[in-house]
């Protein structure tokens, strides 16, 4: 299995689970927020502690997308804390999903682009055991908790 492939599958996953808390009302719309942040925690921290562990040595803009990282973690804490029901959560959703969306574009073209071309096969091979070892691991073991309870994330923004 190919590791970019598995990331790039998880945006698109992402953006259709955008469109699902959009569409939906109620408590299917606190099911489907609860969903969305549960895939955004579990697919940074594969990318963190898999691909950009491995990059971050060997590139210098590994360090500018953990931090979008951890900008787009504390916009999520906000958007968790707002009534899914009040206009406030309307922009906010819009705000995070546009940074988000934009986030992931630029890490396909430029440090997934990288990956492909300075990683060996076998590093291929291994990053993507890990990945799948570390979904396993965050997988129904409340994912978006442990995004939140970064200390980083929790600290008020600047
Ligand atoms: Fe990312």
């Amino acid at each position: 299995m190919d590791p970019i492939e598995l990331l790039r599958d998880q945006h698109k996953e992402i953006s259709r689970l955008f469109i699902a808390v959009k569409g939906a009302q109620g408590q299917a719309k606190e099911g489907a927020i609860a969903q969305l942040a549960d895939a955004v925690a579990v697919h940074m921290l594969v990318e963190e502690r898999n691909l950009y562990e491995l990059l971050g040595p060997r590139i210098a803009e590994v360090s500018e997308v953990l931090d979008e990282h951890l900008l787009l973690k504390r916009k999520m804490a906000e958007l968790l804390q707002c009534d899914p029901s009040s206009p406030i959560f309307a922009l906010q959703f819009e705000s995070f999903r546009a940074q988000l969306i934009q986030h992931f574009g630029e890490e396909e073209r430029e440090i997934f682009a990288i990956a492909i071309g300075n990683l060996f096969p076998e590093e291929l091979e291994e990053l993507a055991s890990s990945m799948l070892e570390t979904c396993r691991d965050l997988e129904g073991n409340e994912p978006t908790r442990a995004v939140l309870s970064e200390p980083a994330v929790a600290a008020p923004l600047q």
